[in-house]
């Protein structure tokens, strides 16, 4: 047997106790399937692929588990021709919530209406410039309506307009930022399904609730069930996962009108501990059953 080993990349910085828990669980998963794995932040050595100078860090591993989201150091893994867990690509699109609802727009997935903010490069600019833009999401849209940050995440960069006024101080807020206008799916308010999907196949669900706010976030006091995903919950999350082509990510259904999942969000680096104690299902040591049929079935530098 020709035993692979693997790296684990995590975010230089970040210290929330989820992101920490990830890459210790993926590691023990793989290590019961045989698969040795070190940890290590994308700091000192992933500078080094830079130009191309040395990627001799590298040379130890046949597989990257990135669980980071900084593109440009997936961008330049992925080039010395490593097998990244997502891929760049799948991340890039996922990071930003406009890019995934282009990738997704005229693949027949039911989305909300969702129209993206203007690049702004001056924190002084009037949004007089662009009234006209305003009523159009007012005629489009309707209130309530939503205001995201693209590179939101856990909710925190997620808004709510009930009327003008609050549109145009949630806009002055987001101005710099990439953002984007969506409708909001009053048959959602307070609760969502997140399901997870790997190797294109939905392993788990559960359904976020929240009975003080319109995010369903469990880090803004939400809580999860357990959720016996419909079939059409299931149906769409595998299709989604097959056209972002992604190894492993988080989706985010909301219910419709008629029930009907409405896709909310992708996350390409879902953490997955709340899930694993919420339905009891072994995600990582799923995840690591992908990983290790990849690895062994493809052709790894
Ligand atoms: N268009 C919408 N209609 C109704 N609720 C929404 C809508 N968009 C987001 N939400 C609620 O806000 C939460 C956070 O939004 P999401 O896009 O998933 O951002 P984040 O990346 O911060 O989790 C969702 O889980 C959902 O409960
Ligand atoms: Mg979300």
């Amino acid at each position: 047997m020709n035993y692979k080993k693997g790296l684990i990349l995590v975010n230089a910085f970040s210290k929330l106790k989820s992101a920490m828990h990830q890459p210790v669980r993926l590691k023990d998963e793989l290590k019961v399937l045989g698969i040795e794995c070190d940890i290590k932040p994308c700091s000192i050595e992933t500078a080094m692929i830079i130009s191309g100078s040395s990627t001799s860090f590298l040379k130890d591993y046949d597989f990257i588990i990135y669980l980071d989201k900084d593109k440009y150091t997936s961008a330049l893994l992925e080039k010395t021709g490593k097998r990244l867990f997502n891929s760049h690509e799948a991340i890039l699109t996922c990071d930003d919530k406009m890019m995934t609802h282009i990738a997704l727009s005229d693949k027949g997935i039911k989305m909300p209406d969702t129209i993206p903010g203007l690049l702004c490069y001056n924190k002084d600019a009037s949004l007089q410039e662009v009234m006209k833009r305003i009523e159009m999401i007012e005629q489009r849209l309707g209130y309530p309506c939503i205001i995201k940050e693209c590179y939101g995440s856990l909710g925190s960069g997620v808004f709510r307009a009930e009327n003008r006024d609050e549109l145009l101080l949630n806009m002055e807020k987001v101005k710099c930022k990439e953002h984007l206008f969506q409708k909001m799916i009053n048959s959602s308010e307070g609760k969502d399904a997140r399901v997870i999907v790997i190797g294109g196949k939905v392993a788990c669900s559960m359904k976020r609730i929240s009975d003080t706010d319109f995010r369903s976030n469990i880090e803004l006091g939400g809580r999860a069930e357990v959720f016996d995903l419909p079939p059409s919950f299931k149906e769409i999350s595998e299709k989604v996962a097959d056209i972002l082509k992604l190894d492993y990510c988080g989706i985010d259904l909301l219910f419709g009108e008629s029930g009907e999942p409405v896709v909310c969000e992708v996350n390409s680096n879902a953490f997955f501990g709340g899930m694993e104690s919420v339905t009891g299902f072994n995600v990582a040591g799923a995840y690591a059953r992908h990983i290790k049929e990849i690895i062994y079935e493809t052709k790894v530098c």
